[in-house]
């Protein structure tokens, strides 16, 4: 269409109406009306471009179930990357998956919908400073948490996500023969890890600005309130929050729980988009809704998905050797044996109250 709309007719009405089923407890008839054609004519282009869209489980419904080729969390994404056949992979998540799925499949084009989509964690740590903490730990390995940015991943051995860090930090010590390991740059989650493992762990002081903000006080207002509710926290959420939640998980790994368990009602102490998502997946269960919105992931929406496909932009690159010392780093990690990297990272019943040493 000449003014960039797109008509809801009634091809676009039955195209979309199993998305509708799944998004309509968060999109209102009018506002539909706008998403259902955008999302027709996405995915169009994706046949007619030979596309996928990586999508993160912090995405919106109208993109999780409307446009989404595969969805999942970081690790999910990066494998999917790693093995994708397209020509053009349309990152909707932010600026480190994509740069992950650029350095996976360099001979793709990788397109971001928008490159102001970051991280607090990302940004929290440099390649700089990642050579300077390996002069004064020689000889430890240092593994990076996926939210980091390729030049970061680069200087670093392996790298690990919130399924399996527990996981990495073990296989690493077992490999270099070391009872310590150096995890960035994510605080809470190396304090996490910490209480599931013996080897010494030497960190940074990065934080998720989403999951930083839940605390004790919250779970125990909604042990309260709710006092049946299943609690699942993210790792990235403080200790005390994962001390007092039933079970700790990457994004999938709660997915997996509801799915699995089908509790009659959970919480998720995570990104507001995870609860409406698996949730319309889950019918069973009832979702108590706190929730923090990831102001980076919201950047990325139907509009901006559209605008990437059609004008492919905004095109991901990441220096050619850059990209080859970080993509040794995520596929070291892809490659871990299965049982280790499918290990679920199950916190509550931490067997250790040591804590971790802070840059
Ligand atoms: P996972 O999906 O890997 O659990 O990560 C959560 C997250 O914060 C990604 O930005
Ligand atoms: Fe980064 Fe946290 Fe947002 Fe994930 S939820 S992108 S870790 S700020």
């Amino acid at each position: 269409m000449a003014d960039g709309s797109f008509p809801f007719t009634t091809a676009v009405e039955s195209a979309t109406s199993d998305v509708w089923d799944k998004v309509k407890a968060h999109v209102t008839p009018l506002e539909w009306r706008l998403q259902a054609p955008l999302i027709a004519e996405i995915n169009r282009l994706k046949r007619a471009k030979n596309a996928v869209i990586l999508a993160h489980n912090y995405m919106t419904p109208e993109i999780f179930h409307g446009v989404g080729d595969f969805v999942g969390d970081s690790l999910g994404l990066a494998i999917e990357a790693a093995r994708c056949e397209a020509d053009i992979i349309v990152q909707a998540g932010v600026m480190f998956m994509a740069e992950t799925s650029k350095v996976l499949s360099s001979d793709k084009k990788v397109l971001i919908p928008d490159p102001r989509a970051g991280c607090s964690l990302a940004a929290s740590i440099t390649a700089e400073d990642v050579r300077l903490i390996k002069q004064r730990y020689p000889g430890l390995p240092v593994v990076t948490y996926v939210n980091t940015t390729a030049a970061v991943k680069a200087e670093t051995d392996i790298c690990c996500t919130s399924a399996n860090a527990v996981a990495v930090v073990e296989a690493v010590a077992r490999e270099w023969g070391v009872d310590r390991v150096i995890l960035l740059p994510d605080e809470f989650l190396a304090r996490n890890v910490a209480r599931q493992t013996d080897i010494g762990i030497i960190s940074w002081t990065g934080r998720c600005e989403v999951h930083e903000r839940f605390d004790a006080a919250d779970i125990a207002e909604l042990r309260a309130a709710w006092p049946d509710a299943e609690i699942l926290a993210h790792p990235e959420c403080p200790p005390e929050v994962i001390a007092a939640s039933d079970f700790a998980g990457s994004t999938a790994a709660m997915t997996h729980y509801v799915m699995t368990r089908k509790p009659r009602r959970v919480v998720l102490i995570t990104e507001c988009s995870m609860a409406d998502n698996l949730a319309a997946e889950a019918p069973d269960t009832e979702f108590v809704r706190p929730c923090n919105l990831c102001p980076h992931m919201k950047r990325i929406t139907l509009e901006s998905i559209h605008a990437a496909l059609a004008e492919e932009r905004y095109v991901v690159e990441v220096d050619a050797e850059v990209g080859v010392r970080a993509r040794a780093a995520v596929q070291r990690m892809i490659d871990l044996p299965r049982p280790a990297v499918a290990a679920r990272y199950d916190l509550v019943r931490a067997r250790h109250h040591v804590d971790v040493e802070l840059i």
